[in-house]
């Protein structure tokens, strides 16, 4: 019988987390590694489709809370990730499927860490349950968020 890997999105912030080496993100075996301008970029389009595409997980590395490089892009994080978690949650989608770290590591040495962490969480969940969130997901959501 083979082991269920779960497949998790980490976005990391490059002003508070860092670049992991494709080193050593191929040694902690870090499959979907996106490092970003700023966790205020993310978008609940990208989450929606990172599920869509068949991820367990979505893990954003940002800054400080007050120590974001533009201002307020962790705060403007935090918020979508609380929508996200009262949208997706009613469609199958737990709320420990989307994390939001707030912290810095500019050498990213907790990313492994953080990600080993999360994934033996996905494990004790499960394959996420996405064909079924992503059939019930109002479309008007997806595009209000700057999705297809
Ligand atoms: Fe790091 Fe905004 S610059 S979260």
């Amino acid at each position: 019988m083979s082991e269920y890997k779960p497949k998790l999105v980490c976005f990391s912030c490059k002003f508070g987390w860092g670049y992991l080496t494709d080193e050593a993100a191929l040694s902690s075996k870090i499959e979907n590694w996106i490092p970003i301008i700023c966790t205020g970029k993310i978008d609940a389009a990208h989450v929606i489709n990172a599920f869509e595409e068949g991820a367990d997980g979505i893990l954003i590395l940002g800054c400080p809370e007050g120590d974001c490089h533009y201002q307020d892009g962790n705060y403007e994080a935090k918020k979508r990730v609380y929508i996200l978690h009262r949208l997706l949650e009613p469609m199958g989608i737990e709320k420990e499927r989307i994390k939001l770290e707030l912290s810095i590591d500019p050498e990213g040495r907790r990313i492994p860490q953080l990600v080993k962490e999360m994934s033996k969480e996905l494990v004790k969940l499960g394959p996420c349950r996405k064909a079924k969130a992503a059939e019930k997901m109002p479309r008007e959501v997806v595009k209000a968020r700057g999705g297809e």
